[in-house]
């Protein structure tokens, strides 16, 4: 799957998959954002329950950790600014969070489906789509009871019209795939358990319809075949790397999930006759910016910014951040590379700030369409 795609059809490509936009409606006002997902828009979830995110995270923008695993924004981010709302606060963040315009349910980790598996055993997180789905449902619930006691209340809660005019935003799938995978189970083996994963999702977003959301922004997933964590974790037979270093079989796994994940939007689209569902092809905008790194002003690809050792700078228990004893002398991974703005990779599995906002920059355009009904 060695497409290349010229920048020009590739925009073309992106809008396709919008949902049939009429470029003459109004801007769009969305008072709030509500989020699922994993690490990809995580901003305090996993820090708030786990521990924090230490230093060198957040060090490009923020000036200090701020609960994302990133040096800066993540796309997330930049969509809150674009729309013209604060950053999200964590939902389980309970010391100084704002939820007047959305929350965020998502951890880094966080798969669909429900693992079977502790934090500590496997990395991944507890906080899967059904469990967020739970908080969500609790958190409209009770905002608005407590909204209702008045004062400061009124001022850190959402507006009870925010739900149904707010933007539902989605990024989740990877960590069903790389679990699966990390589980010693085949490409093969994972890709018969899609349809299971899909089946989640789509109930996800039906729960959400329920409670009242219409405006559905779902990212699909990236080519986890060209992120280090993926690659290192099994040796890989030379002939599964494609010419760009990224692992066919890997990145066509995620092209399975993506597909199943179209058809299910599609089919939501026909069922759910209220809803707005916008798909957005993430995978595309961060697999041409592996591809043509330097085209778009980027110094390194697949090597990540902070980390230590291997081939890509990256080595499993040796993260960014992490203090590890090699030969009785501890050694603080804690300074990225010189220019993390000309860097794809942050940390051997999340993106840079730089990276996001290339990513974001492509998809900014459907925002302007995310509330219109074709
Ligand atoms: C977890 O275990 C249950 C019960 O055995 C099973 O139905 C489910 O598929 C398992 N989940 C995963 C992600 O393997
Ligand atoms: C909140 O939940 C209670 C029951 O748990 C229910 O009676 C009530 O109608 C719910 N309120 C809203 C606003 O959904
Ligand atoms: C919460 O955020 C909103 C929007 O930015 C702001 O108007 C409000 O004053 C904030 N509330 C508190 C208590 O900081
Ligand atoms: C996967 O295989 C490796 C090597 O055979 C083994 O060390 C590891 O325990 C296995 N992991 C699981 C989750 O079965």
């Amino acid at each position: 799957m060695n497409q290349i795609i010229p920048s020009s059809l590739f925009a073309l490509t992106l809008l396709s998959s919008l949902s049939s936009p009429s470029l003459t409606h109004a801007q769009c006002h969305f008072p709030a954002i509500f989020n699922f997902g994993d690490s990809n828009s995580d901003t305090g979830g996993l820090s708030a329950a786990f521990g924090q995110a230490g230093p060198p995270h957040g060090s490009s923008f923020f000036g200090s950790p701020a609960g994302r695993y990133c040096d800066g924004r993540l796309v997330i981010d930049f969509i809150a600014e674009s729309l013209g709302l604060p950053y999200l606060s964590a939902f389980l963040d309970s010391v100084g969070s704002n939820f007047s315009h959305g929350a965020n349910f998502a951890t880094a980790g966080s798969p669909i489906r429900a693992l079977n598996t502790t934090l500590r055993q496997s990395g991944f997180s507890p906080f899967s789509l059904d469990v967020q789905f739970t908080q969500f449902y609790n958190f409209h619930n009770r905002s608005q009871t407590v909204r209702s006691h008045g004062g400061i209340y009124t001022t850190i809660l959402p507006e009870a019209d925010s739900f149904s005019q707010a933007l539902y935003t989605f990024d989740i799938g990877q960590n069903d795939l790389t679990a699966a995978y990390f589980a010693n189970k085949t490409v093969e083996q994972v890709e018969t358990e899609v349809p299971e994963i899909i089946s989640q999702f789509r109930n996800a977003i039906k729960n959400v319809y329920g409670q009242g959301g219409r405006y559905f922004w779902i990212h699909n997933t990236g080519p986890i075949g060209c992120l280090a964590y993926v690659i290192e974790w099994f040796p890989i037979k030379a002939s599964d790397f494609d010419s760009h270093g990224c692992v066919t079989p890997l990145n066509n796994l995620a092209q399975r999930f993506n597909y199943a994940l179209k058809q299910a939007v599609i089919e939501l689209r026909a069922s759910l006759s209220e809803a707005v569902i916008s798909y957005l092809d993430v995978y595309s905008i961060k697999h041409e910016l592996f591809l043509h790194a330097q085209g778009h002003g980027f110094k390194r690809s697949l090597v990540s910014c902070c980390g230590h050792g291997g081939k890509y700078n990256y080595k499993k228990g040796i993260g960014c951040g992490k203090k590890i004893i090699v030969k009785g002398k501890e050694i603080y991974i804690g300074k990225p590379c010189d220019e993390p703005d000309k860097a794809v990779v942050w940390d051997g599995v999340h993106f840079t700030q730089a990276a996001n906002k290339f990513i974001f920059d492509k998809i900014a355009p459907g925002l302007n369409m995310a509330c219109h009904r074709q």
